[in-house]
């Protein structure tokens, strides 16, 4: 782990909403019984990957079949589609076995979660996107895995296959037969199989990666970026004040459960609850974030597309939104530019936008509008590729980026 002082480590799990006390130098010791298994060990997550799939890509790749694949998969889109035709049998089976929700999903929390995005969706795109997007740079080996692997060099177009699977989970039938999730994930996890078999042969990866990561994306990574995104969203809607009953909340955690199983995850390293999933992350996320000269860049290249729509605000508001979402040691860590004036309007302004939408306050704050069409046009990004033409379909990539 990273050699961040404790002080430092409280201070920014207190910005990201994650409070409690991480001790950076200990290994993992969080117990699955916190998990879904309720079992009572201690796996090392780091040590795990996917043996179920990873094997199958690596045959896949070496005997040149992926691009086959991928025109198969491009009709593979609704969970109640029949199976891709004209692939190898070994996929047909793979797939026989995992387009399926695990049997202890529990369809009356998906629905629940469901109707539960829907009536935060505005919140949540803007925590997804310029949240759990920008903190995505500071996990180290997310931001080196991301920027060398091929799709790092189209950022534009990997954002867009990133939004797929956001738009996905978050649609109102994500895990029923007209909707995509069960098959985004798929998709996504044999992709991830393909980035471990692919990334080791990167000399630039191999030059910069840690020791203990010589094969990418394991358990304890997608762990972590779980947290970057449903416990980090989930922390910051409790302190803003968001109403959310108990079975909201227990459906939302519920939803990202399944979503890690269909990942791959395994189902003793898989919170219980949101406290375990506090506790784990404390474990797991905060004492990793750190910059990389890979995560300044690639948070530059994903602001700079979120700016080229029309929020209605400057560039240096933008940023500063960033620094609010994720504490300034972050921002500064991403050489985020401050622009102090916009801090001021957004320290004030957004609780008070967040209390008259809420209902906590009958005042309607002057900058009112300006915030309204800030988190309108976050989601129309959002939105604009998960509806039209440009929907962006996830590939499982060939090879690494060339430079
Ligand atoms: C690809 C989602 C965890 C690294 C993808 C894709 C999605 C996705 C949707 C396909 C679209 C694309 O190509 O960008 C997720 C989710 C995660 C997760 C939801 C956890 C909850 C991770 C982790 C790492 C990682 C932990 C690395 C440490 C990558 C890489 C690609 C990828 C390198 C391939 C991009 C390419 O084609 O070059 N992921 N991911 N992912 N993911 Fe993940």
């Amino acid at each position: 782990m990273q050699n961040l002082s404790r002080r430092r480590v409280l201070t920014i799990g207190a910005a990201l909403g994650l409070v409690g006390v991480a001790d950076p130098s200990k290994a993992w010791a969080w117990s699955s019984s916190g998990s879904i298994a309720a079992t009572d060990t201690v796996t090392d997550p780091w040590g795990v990957w996917d043996d179920a799939t990873d094997p199958l890509l690596v045959d896949l790749l070496e005997s040149g079949q992926i691009p086959g694949v991928n025109t198969a998969f491009e009709k593979w889109v609704n969970n109640g589609d029949a199976l891709p035709s004209g692939i190898p049998a070994a996929l047909t089976t793979w797939i026989q076995a995992h387009n399926k929700l695990p049997s202890w999903a529990d369809q009356t929390k998906l629905d629940r979660a469901a109707q539960f995005n829907k009536r935060m969706s505005m919140y949540l795109f803007l925590l997804y996107g310029l949240g759990s997007g920008i903190m995505s740079t500071v996990i180290p080996r997310e931001a080196r895995n991301v920027y060398w692997s091929e799709g790092g060099a189209v950022m534009k177009s990997r954002a867009a296959k990133t939004f797929t699977y956001g738009y996905d989970l978050s649609a109102v039938d994500a895990f029923k037969p007209t909707g995509h999730f069960v098959v985004t994930s798929n998709k996504t996890r044999l992709t991830h199989a393909a980035v471990r078999h692919l990334l080791p042969q990167s000399p630039h990866w191999r030059a910069v990666t840690d020791d203990q990561d010589f094969i990418p994306i394991s358990n304890g990574d997608i762990l972590i970026t779980f947290h970057s995104l449903g416990t980090f969203v989930y922390g910051k809607l409790k302190s803003w004040g968001i109403r959310m009953s108990a079975a909201e909340e227990e459906a939302y955690l519920h939803m990202w459960q399944v979503a890690l199983h269909l990942l791959g995850v395994r189902d003793d390293f898989i919170p219980a609850t949101w406290a375990a999933a506090k506790a784990q992350s404390q474990y797991a996320l905060t004492p990793l974030l750190a910059s990389t000269p890979e995560g300044i860049d690639l948070a530059d290249v994903l602001l700079g597309l979120t700016s080229q729509v029309d929020l209605g605000v400057t560039r240096g508001f933008q940023r500063e939104f960033a620094r609010y979402l994720l504490g300034d040691q972050v921002g500064d860590w991403l050489r985020l530019p401050r622009d102090f004036a916009s801090r001021a309007v957004i320290e004030v302004g957004w609780p008070a936008y967040v209390a008259f939408r809420e209902g906590t306050s009958g005042i309607i704050p002057t900058t009112y509008s300006l915030f309204d069409q800030f988190i309108r046009g976050v989601a129309m990004l959002f939105l604009n590729n998960g509806t039209s033409a440009t929907y962006t379909p996830i590939t499982i990539p060939t090879g690494n980026r060339a430079g």
